[in-house]
């Protein structure tokens, strides 16, 4: 065994003690990062290479930090994003909210689609929608001037038009125009704080986490402004625990201008995000 291989399996063995959920892969990524190489080049750095600052990273990790507060950066979907103390890390769940969200935007055949991130955090899901969805005009809100930090630079030289407020009252301008809604929004219930992994409670900020005691606080606020924004025949897409996809395609009934609810599972099967069309008048 090379020294390099010694070591990183030395390090999955600390961070599997300290309870780190997937500890082979965060020696790598940690490794890679230290070297300025990708995981999979691992094979090309020099044993003599290997230095101290690997076992600082290995310590912090320890300590349950966010392996991308250490690293600096979150990749979703085909972005490279910058995140750190203030801002919502961006998780893997939310990669196939968005691959449902541009299914359907394709489906439509509109030619400029108009499209609304409420609650951007980071600007994952606006950028990767900007990205992947060719002529689209993407707007996202983010109400945190933490979060807005690190927005801009995620943001500097997109086409996303990011605005600092509330999503409750956003894009008034918008009214009756917008396409696409769509919101990854704070929705652990009060009564969960305890369970929280600690890379979320002690790292992600409370605005981003948690919504009233059932979570879905401001998720019932953000049917109306979905409603509002929406065209007729527009589509919302909310993600959700995955404790409550029994609960949030209800939110979006008929009797308030809704067609089509659903609910729909992430890649681990769990349930994640509800759907719904603005009813035709
Ligand atoms: C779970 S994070 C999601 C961030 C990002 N959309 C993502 O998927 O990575 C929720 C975000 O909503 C923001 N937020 C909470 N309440 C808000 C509100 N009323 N208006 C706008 N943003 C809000 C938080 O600051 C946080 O950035």
């Amino acid at each position: 065994m090379n020294l390099l291989l010694a070591e990183v399996a030395q390090a999955t063995q600390r961070l599997a003690d300290a309870g780190v959920p997937s500890p082979r892969n965060d020696a790598e990524e940690l490794a890679a990062f230290v070297h300025g190489v990708k995981r999979g080049e691992l094979h090309s750095v020099k044993d003599a290479d290997f230095d101290a600052r690997y076992w600082e990273t290995i310590a912090r990790r320890e300590q349950r930090e966010p392996l991308q507060h250490i690293t600096g950066r979150a990749f979703f979907r085909y972005l490279e994003l910058q995140v750190g103390p203030g801002v919502f890390v961006p998780r893997p769940e939310t990669e196939s909210v968005v691959g449902w969200a541009i299914d359907a935007v394709r489906a439509m055949d509109v030619v400029e689609p108009l499209i609304v991130d409420l609650c951007t955090g980071s600007g994952a899901i606006a950028l990767a929608l900007a990205q992947e969805v060719p002529r689209s005009r993407v707007h996202a809100v983010e109400l945190s001037e933490d979060a807005l930090q690190w927005t801009r630079k995620n943001m500097e030289g997109s086409r996303v038009d990011l605005r600092q407020g509330n999503a409750l009252d956003a894009f008034q301008d918008l009214d009756g125009q917008v396409d696409l809604v769509i919101s990854n929004p704070p929705y652990i219930p009060l009564t969960e704080w305890e369970y929280v992994a600690p890379e979320a409670r002690d790292y992600d900020p409370e605005l981003a986490l948690f919504s009233g005691e059932d979570g879905l606080e401001l998720i019932r606020g953000l049917e109306r402004t979905a409603h509002r924004l929406l065209r007729p025949g527009g589509v919302v897409v909310i993600e959700h625990a995955d404790t409550q996809g029994g609960q949030v395609p209800w939110i979006f009934t008929e009797e308030r201008g809704w067609a089509d609810a659903a609910d729909h599972p992430d890649l681990n099967n769990r349930p994640r995000f509800a759907t719904a069309r603005k009813a035709m008048p």
